[in-house]
């Protein structure tokens, strides 16, 4: 079907916006590594895709990816796909669902030649072959030895995958429709499908209404509810926040990473790799304090094991500075080839942002938010799932999601370091055979209501002229440093629950919002207080489901309950959040069975490195 462009001025509910439809296969909701990998997909197996994303592709979070991606290729010594799952699954401690780790590994070599093949300007041994890196909790043997596992392109390995993904994308004519803004999914209400979504030009100010049969939710975490982040101001969740506005709950949002070497004061990312290469940490007085706290992976322990003993450093008076407040990260022993060939990036960030040549002092740097675990439930083909009547895996349908947006769960509790940028490329990819099975190209589109898309509109118009006194800044810096200060490396019951107090007082408060420009061109007020919006319901959904989850699980550390308890909580928080920002609580059962029957499930064991 043709895309139909009304004259202009119709009112739509009322009120005078002018609305394009336009009718796709399959519409993705984000540029960035998942998003791409699917839309290209798609595009290649013939079905009409549409990529919509608010910022210029190569522009996506993807790109601040720095120390590679994982695969057991072996280029670097003995490896196994069996050893990068028990790896996974003990990273994620025992939260991840098995099924789909298994499928997410076994798909990690295919992934990485399969890039390499398009274009990725990986980094190379003496012989010519993929360089690879060790990073956190990948290991050999099963825990035994420490892996070279990760894959990577100097320190800026997202930089060169997105780059290459979108040349891809461009390649298999995909449509782009860029700078766009998604506002709100459209459901249908007789069978609680997803049949399609509203965005926002922000070039010219119309509105669009997307028609598809699939629509993929590839939006990216939500890092920016916390005052420190390595995301960028982009990482506000926004496909999550549509996915609850719909009444699709969102997954296990209790686990946030917290990445142990952002710089400190800034909290830009200094890649994990610079500790793959050599590189550790040290308190005020010079020790090598990751010996005491994991005496065989030291440094390249798990992150939130990392970060959760440089909290303990700080807190126990041997941090660095006037202040004692932060650690340093030392690489000035390192040759200056090596850091010159391997960490570019990271030198260049430490130079600008804490003003330290890397080859001659250490860098100050902090735990800083950088990851978020959950997301939208979905199973291994990306299809969104959901409790209902009393069935934890039924399908959403019409609904994926993919990437940070996307609970599968391959994390569980903790991610480990480089399988992120392997998630987003098989996923991506998996989400794309799973639509070429569900969808005919060109098949007809089911009639939505008229007022289908009033919601999201409605919403806008709300937003646009919000008259209150509250900058949306304010508002945002509130919470912010209430889920810094009550929801962060280390968590207790009673800080847990003032903090969802503050929350409770600031979504009140989200009425009194001033939107001071009412512009729909390149209107910035407008994009951070729906942004806002998004935000407060994820740092809502996170803090509750921190504070109902009584036990310490992966990077979850609660200190009135320092215990993993597997008997009551071996299971995904799954929470919905309302209008009134009532947040509502159940749960989806792990799985704990394999894909296959060519590897056991990997029972829990005690957790140390
Ligand atoms: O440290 C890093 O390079 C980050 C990688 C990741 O989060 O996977």
């Amino acid at each position: 079907m043709p895309d139909t462009v009304p004259p202009a001025g119709p009112a739509v509910n009322g009120k005078a916006y002018n609305v394009v439809d336009h009718y796709y296969d399959v519409i993705v909701v984000g540029a960035g590594g998942a998003g791409l990998r699917a839309t290209f997909g798609m595009a290649e197996k013939g079905l009409r895709t549409a990529c919509i994303t608010k910022v210029f592709p190569t522009r996506s979070h993807t790109v601040a990816a720095q120390g590679g991606m994982s695969a057991p290729l072996g280029n670097m010594g003995e490896d196994d796909w069996r050893w990068h799952m028990y790896d996974t699954i003990k990273g994620s401690d025992w939260l991840g669902d098995q099924d789909a780790i298994e499928y997410m590994v076994r798909h990690a070599v295919p992934a990485v030649i399969e890039l390499e093949h398009y274009g990725v300007p990986f980094s190379r041994t003496p012989e010519g072959k993929i360089y690879q890196r060790p990073f956190g909790g990948m290991t050999t043997h099963y825990g035994k030895g420490i892996a070279q596992r990760t894959c990577a392109a100097a320190d800026r390995t997202g930089h060169a995958i997105l780059h290459t993904l979108y040349q891809q994308a461009l390649k298999h004519h995909a449509e782009f429709f860029i700078e766009y803004f998604a506002i709100d999914l459209i459901m249908d209400p007789e069978d609680g499908a997803c049949r399609g979504v509203v965005a926002w030009n922000l070039d010219d100010g119309t509105l669009h209404r997307f028609h598809g049969q699939l629509v993929v939710l590839a939006s990216g975490g939500y890092g920016r509810v916390y005052f420190s982040a390595t995301s960028a101001h982009t990482c506000t969740g926004d496909g999550n926040a549509m996915a609850l506005r719909a009444g699709v709950p969102l997954q296990d949002l209790e686990f946030i990473q917290f990445h142990p070497t952002g710089v400190y004061g800034a909290g830009c990312l200094i890649t994990e790799g610079v500790r793959g290469e050599g590189g550790y940490v040290t308190n005020s007085e010079g020790e090598r304090f990751m010996e005491r706290y994991a005496p065989s992976a030291k440094d390249l322990a798990s992150r939130d094991v990392v970060s959760r003993a440089m909290t303990l450093e700080i807190r126990e008076g041997r941090g660095c500075g006037p202040l004692k407040d932060y650690i340093h990260l030392h690489i000035e022993h390192l040759d200056p080839k090596v850091i010159h060939e391997r960490l570019p990036g990271i030198s260049e960030t430490a130079r600008i942002f804490a003003g330290v040549d890397v080859t001659k002092e250490p860098i100050p740097i902090l735990p800083t938010c950088h990851y978020n675990m959950g997301g939208v439930p979905t199973n291994y083909h990306g299809e969104v799932v959901t409790l209902k009547n009393g069935q934890p895996d039924s399908i959403v349908p019409g609904l994926m999601a993919i990437g940070e947006a996307a609970c599968v769960s391959v994390h569980g509790a903790n991610r480990l370091g480089s399988n992120s940028l392997l998630d987003l490329v098989v996923f991506g990819r998996a989400a794309a055979i799973r639509a070429a099975e569900l969808v005919k190209p060109g098949q007809a589109h089911k009639t939505v209501a008229k007022d289908a898309s009033d919601f999201a509109i409605d919403r806008l118009d709300r937003v646009r002229h919000a008259k209150g006194s509250m900058p949306t800044a304010a508002l945002r810096l509130k919470m912010q440093k209430t889920m810094q200060a009550n929801c962060a490396v280390f968590r207790e019951g009673k800080v847990l629950a003032e903090g969802c107090e503050q929350m409770n007082a600031l979504w009140a408060e989200k009425a009194d919002m001033r939107v001071s420009d009412r512009s729909m061109i390149w209107n910035s007020d407008l994009v951070e207080s729906l942004e806002f919006e998004n935000l407060i319901s994820q740092a809502k959904v996170t803090i509750e489901s921190a504070r109902n989850r009584e036990e310490s699980r992966g990077a979850h550390a609660r200190e009135d309950f320092p215990k993993r308890n597997d008997e009551t909580w071996m299971k995904h928080t799954i929470a919905w959040c309302n209008e009134k920002g009532e947040v509502k609580i159940d749960y989806r059962p792990v799985h704990m069975r394999p894909l296959s029957n060519e590897v056991q499930s990997f029972p829990p064991e005690v957790r140390v490195y």
